[in-house]
């Protein structure tokens, strides 16, 4: 039986009032809070062991590499990779996905090869596909949705062709909630000769997520978005793929042997972390993963299914309110996108603060998604592992208020 409350009693932020009113955060999609264990891992680096790593020979920093790479460990063992190799710590997903457009578009993509995308990626799997494009000559195809926000299978059959070099795609978008068939997608991709990259930033934070399973080649999420710290990002990739390309950022570990001329690279996954990494965060990212971990992540989605069930039921009963995405809460995540009436979302985002209640309200960087749906902006209520129902109920009490409170501007 997952216990929210108990995991409630981990989170110090959710102590706190916003106006005077008891903090109700439902903005997750954009970051998650963090649990005294992952702040005290943070204290306990800086105030123990902090060293530089791979390089020193004392003690601090073997102590400070030896955290650093069990972060990895955890990490590969999170998503089921075959190999710690075939995890690269990055700043964020965005970065884990620049790295594979630098390292390896750049270097296998020529000009008339194709990319097939969605119309509902993040701009974070976007514009490094377009900025790529513009360079190699490449060029991007887009899978469409149906009414329900669902991506349009004949499309995307249609879509992977001879000419695909690489499909990605959004295992679970920012806005809609839906999950994709990236597993599906990457068998059809594979048939055709392209390589498969998933956008995992909202999947697997909040569901079970297996590499070897989804068959992808590679896969970009954040720590921020699952309880880690900011300023940790991963990539996975396939061992062969990474041995293939050439690396991203120069400098610092990446090396095997330089001279004034030339250099040769060092072994995976070094080869793609150049600089001194983000050690803090990435050991405090270890302590998020073991407690994601100790609620299992079957649980974890099932919390969120009952959350997602409960806001469409509740929310789909407030007149003039229009919810975006799945209307099924076992093909969606705990993100709920919306607008009420002709109301700007900023201006119901302000007033549901007043009740200290945080949304989001915007295009939630997914300018073409708002497009696609009509709309200049949405709000989004997004669900965690801390969220209760009373919440939702409190999300819905706050937005009859703002109908009341802009009683003539909805009905003039
Ligand atoms: C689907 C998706 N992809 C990518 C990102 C980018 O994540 P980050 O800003 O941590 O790089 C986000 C963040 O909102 C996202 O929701």
């Amino acid at each position: 039986m997952f216990d929210v409350e108990a995991v409630r009693g981990d989170f110090p932020i959710l102590q706190r009032t916003v106006h005077g009113k008891p903090l109700v955060y439902l903005d997750n999609a954009a970051t998650t809070q963090k649990p005294v264990a992952v702040i005290d891992a943070l204290v306990e680096y800086y105030e123990h062991y902090n060293a530089n790593i791979h390089r020193g020979l004392h003690t601090l920093a073997e102590e400070a590499t030896a955290r650093y790479e069990e972060t990895r460990a955890k990490v590969a063992g999170f998503v089921n990779a075959p190999a710690t190799e075939e995890i690269i710590f990055t700043r964020n997903a965005t970065e884990s996905i620049n790295l594979v457009a630098h390292a390896w578009g750049r270097k296998y993509l020529r000009r008339g090869d194709e990319i097939v995308l969605t119309v509902m990626e993040h701009h974070s799997n976007l514009i490094p596909w377009q900025l790529l494009a513009r360079e190699v000559g490449a060029v991007l195809r887009f899978v469409d949705i149906d009414d329900e926000g669902r991506l349009l299978r004949d499309d995307w059959e249609r879509l992977i062709g001879a000419k695909t070099k690489l499909v990605a795609v959004t295992h679970m978008s920012n806005v809609l909630g839906t999950i994709n068939p990236v597993k599906e997608i990457a068998a059809l991709a594979h048939q055709r000769g392209a390589l498969v990259l998933v956008d995992a930033a909202q999947s697997v934070p909040h569901l079970p997520v297996d590499v070897q399973e989804l068959d992808c080649d590679f896969l970009a999420f954040s720590g921020h978005k699952m309880l880690g710290p900011t300023g940790v990002g991963v990539l996975y990739a396939r061992r062969g793929v990474l041995e293939g390309m050439d690396p991203f950022l120069g400098g610092g570990e990446m090396i095997s042997k330089v001279t004034l001329e030339e250099s040769t690279w060092n072994e995976l996954p070094w080869k793609y972390e150049a600089g001194t990494p983000n050690i803090a965060d990435v050991v405090a990212f270890g302590a998020a993963i073991d407690y994601l971990r100790g609620l299992g992540m079957e649980s974890v989605r099932g919390h969120e299914v009952d959350l997602a069930g409960y806001a469409l039921e509740v929310l789909g009963r407030i007149p003039e309110l229009v919810i975006y995405g799945p209307r099924e809460a076992a093909g969606r995540g705990g993100v709920i996108a919306f607008n009420l009436g002709d109301l700007h979302p900023h201006d119901v985002g302000t007033v549901l603060d007043s009740y200290g209640i945080a949304i989001r309200a915007g295009h939630h960087c997914a300018q073409p998604l708002m497009r696609r749906l009509g709309v200049v902006a949405t709000g989004r209520a997004s669900f965690y592992v801390y969220n209760r129902r009373q919440e939702i109920d409190a999300l819905a009490e706050g937005l009859r208020e703002v109908r009341r409170f802009f009683g003539r501007a909805t009905h003039s």
